[in-house]
């Protein structure tokens, strides 16, 4: 698809207008012009919806009001604040560019594009969100909902999954991005697109696109944009034994380059299976063979979807008598009453909460 620049004219002024009269959408961090909040809310956004992001970013900006605040935050206390929003690599970024802008940039933002792409954690839409947003710089972003917006508007040769494709949708969006309103015009795409532009029911009769819609004119809104490949996801078996022990439980730290790095959890025994009892037990005597395992039943299961993978847990409960054997060496007993103190995966934190701990 060719797109002359005088076919694409119509777009940014079309889209600006309908932010300014119709848009509505009510969100903490609009018109906001603290870079430090801005890309707090972006980095809290990043995977995340905006409704479950809301109370988070409400909270982080609370405790932490400025860089500097949050850059002298015990790491335990930011990931406190953190949990629930999963995906935990981020915050660990977050914590590190906080540090490194509030010790060695002296606690200024950098405040060109390029710059604020080289920081930890932020990719080229942050960046794009960042530099627009803060200091109206021309970067415009790109990303799911923008990609969905402007395959159904100007049609896609490519899958939005492929170089070619992610090459087009990259000129495309700077071609039609309004440089002198580059803020507005940016908070607007992603506005259109989570409010009218969205991924199933969009609203095609209150959009100012209607009669220049390629998929409205087309019949295939719902078959826009269209991917190459199938999303495939891998599923993960953890069967977790919570042990414990004169009103303790005990836990041990992820610290593997996997998910919920550096976040606390009981006993784990994962496998590319479900485990069936014969196996869980054997698993259990190779661990700690002095275990009393009487009737094992699970008492809770859940399945957390993530981006490329299903967690699938199934919990059971075990009484220890003795704390001290060696095999629990690698983890540490912990009081109930300390437990709320300690950050956990959202499916141990379920588990947690409904299995009288909390
Ligand atoms: N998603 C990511 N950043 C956003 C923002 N600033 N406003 C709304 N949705 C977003």
């Amino acid at each position: 698809m060719t797109s002359s620049a005088a076919s694409l004219k119509f777009f940014a002024p079309a889209l600006l207008q309908w932010h300014e009269s119709q848009n509505d959408r009510m969100l903490p961090w609009k018109g906001q012009k603290d870079p430090y909040k801005i890309w707090l809310s972006e980095i809290i956004l990043q995977q995340t919806r905006v409704a479950q992001g809301i109370p988070y970013y409400q909270a982080f900006i609370t405790k932490y009001p400025t860089i500097h605040n949050l850059s002298e935050a015990p790491d335990d206390e930011v990931f406190r604040l953190w949990q629930g929003l999963g995906y935990y690599n981020r915050c660990r970024n977050m914590l590190h560019t906080a540090r490194y802008i509030s010790r060695e940039l002296k606690g200024v933002f950098p405040n060109q594009y390029e710059d604020i792409l080289k920081l930890k954690g932020v990719g080229a839409y942050t960046a794009a969100a960042i530099a627009s947003f803060a200091f109206n710089q021309p970067a415009a972003v790109v990303d799911g909902n923008v990609i969905r917006v402007l395959a159904r508007i100007f049609g896609q040769e490519e899958p939005s999954d492929s170089a070619a494709g992610i090459s087009y949708f990259r000129n495309l969006a700077d071609a039609l991005l309004s440089k002198k309103h580059s803020a507005a015009y940016n908070q607007a795409i992603m506005d259109f697109g989570a409010t009218l532009c969205t991924p199933k029911l969009a609203k095609c009769n209150e959009c100012p696109f209607q009669s220049k819609c390629y998929a409205y004119k087309h019949n295939s809104i719902d078959l826009l944009p269209f991917k190459a490949k199938k999303n495939t996801l891998k599923q993960r078996y953890f069967t977790y034994i919570a042990l414990v022990c004169k009103q303790q439980l005990w836990l041990q730290q992820r610290l593997e380059k996997d998910i919920w790095q550096g976040l606390y959890q009981p006993y784990l025994l994962e496998s590319a299976k479900p485990l069936s009892p014969k196996q869980l037990i054997e698993q259990l005597r190779q661990f700690n063979s002095n275990i009393t395992l009487g009737t094992l039943a699970p008492v809770y299961k859940s399945t957390q979807k993530l981006s490329h993978q299903q967690i699938n847990a199934t919990f059971y409960t075990i009484s220890v008598e003795d704390p001290t054997n060696q095999s629990f060496s690698a983890g540490k007993w912990v009081a109930f009453n300390d437990l709320k103190k300690i950050a956990f995966p959202k499916t141990v934190l379920s588990f947690l909460e409904k299995n009288f701990y909390f």
